[in-house]
């Protein structure tokens, strides 16, 4: 699946001309073409999926590294459309929800490794430690990123689904999680609908993100007031609202009033049985 003639154009799209190399680099591959054509797509046929492909989601999800071999998180698939109205409706009444045919929710699983230690009569105290939901939660995301990049390998798109954290909660009621088991978030997958005009969109420069040696924020604002002034460009393209990169970030982190309820997480995860010790 190559959207891009050369790595040039490819590098070209993803930094707004902002380019980290100035020439085409000496080493590329498909699988680098992949990852940089990416762009969420919210438009998705609702076309249902071949039966093949979950599994095969799955096995490349399965294939991603995991700390200490320790596979703390699970998936729940979900194709019911009352099932997945209802989870749109809790996530902010995103309609990409309930169109797309398929919606992976990936969870932070420590109830596997509970039940183990319960059955073999061993302690398990260190599942109460913040250390082990960090583990899950790191581990679900490196498995859901290999399912999407899996996923855009055969042609699908896909869409993350954070604000299924809004309601962490009722999300677990509704797919019937035990004790010890959180939703991180969801991904949307399906057929790309011929309408959608979503493009690749751009990210920071790469000065702003890699540090050489020991971190260096010097000539962090500069690169910033640039990728401002580049994603304005782009939104104006793709007829989305004029705001800046920064207005808009600074907007999201106002404070818990700008968090869709996402304050008041450390009590829900509590509530689904972490005890972040
Ligand atoms: C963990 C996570 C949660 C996200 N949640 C949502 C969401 O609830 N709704 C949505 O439309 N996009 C969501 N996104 C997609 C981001 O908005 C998108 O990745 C970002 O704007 C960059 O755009 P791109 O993916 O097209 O490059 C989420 C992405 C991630 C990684």
């Amino acid at each position: 699946m190559s959207s891009y003639p050369d790595p040039i154009q490819a590098l070209r799209a993803r930094y707004a001309g902002d380019m980290p190399l100035e020439r085409a680099p000496r080493t590329w591959s498909p699988a680098l073409d992949l990852l940089l054509s990416h762009r969420s797509v919210r438009d998705l046929t609702g076309e249902p999926l071949d039966a093949d492909l979950l599994p095969t989601l799955v096995a490349a999800a399965q294939s991603a590294s995991t700390s200490s071999g320790l596979q703390t998180w699970s998936v729940v698939a979900v194709e019911d459309s009352a099932r997945k109205t209802r989870l749109a409706a809790l996530a902010g009444g995103q309609r990409h929800i309930v169109e797309a045919p398929l919606i992976l929710v990936w969870l932070a699983d420590l109830a596997r490794l509970h039940g183990m230690g319960e059955r073999g009569a061993k302690p398990t105290e260190a599942l109460d430690y913040t250390e082990a939901f960090l583990v899950a939660c790191i581990d679900a995301a490196l498995a859901a990123q290999n399912a999407a990049v899996a996923a855009e390998s055969l042609g699908l798109g896909v869409v993350y689904i954070g604000a299924l954290r809004n309601h962490p909660e009722t999300v677990a009621a509704e797919l019937k999680l035990p004790a010890r088991v959180f939703p991180i978030f969801g991904l949307c997958v399906g057929r790309i609908d011929e309408s959608c005009e979503a493009a690749v969109k751009p990210r920071l420069p790469q000065d702003v993100v890699l540090h050489r040696e020991a971190y260096d924020a010097e000539g962090v604002a500069a690169s910033i007031a640039r990728y401002d002034e580049a994603t304005l460009a782009f939104k104006a393209q793709q007829k989305m609202p004029l705001q800046t990169w920064s207005a808009q970030m600074l907007g999201r982190m106002a404070g818990p009033a700008s968090m869709s309820g996402r304050d008041r997480l450390k009590d829900a995860i509590r509530a689904l049985g972490f005890p972040l010790r």
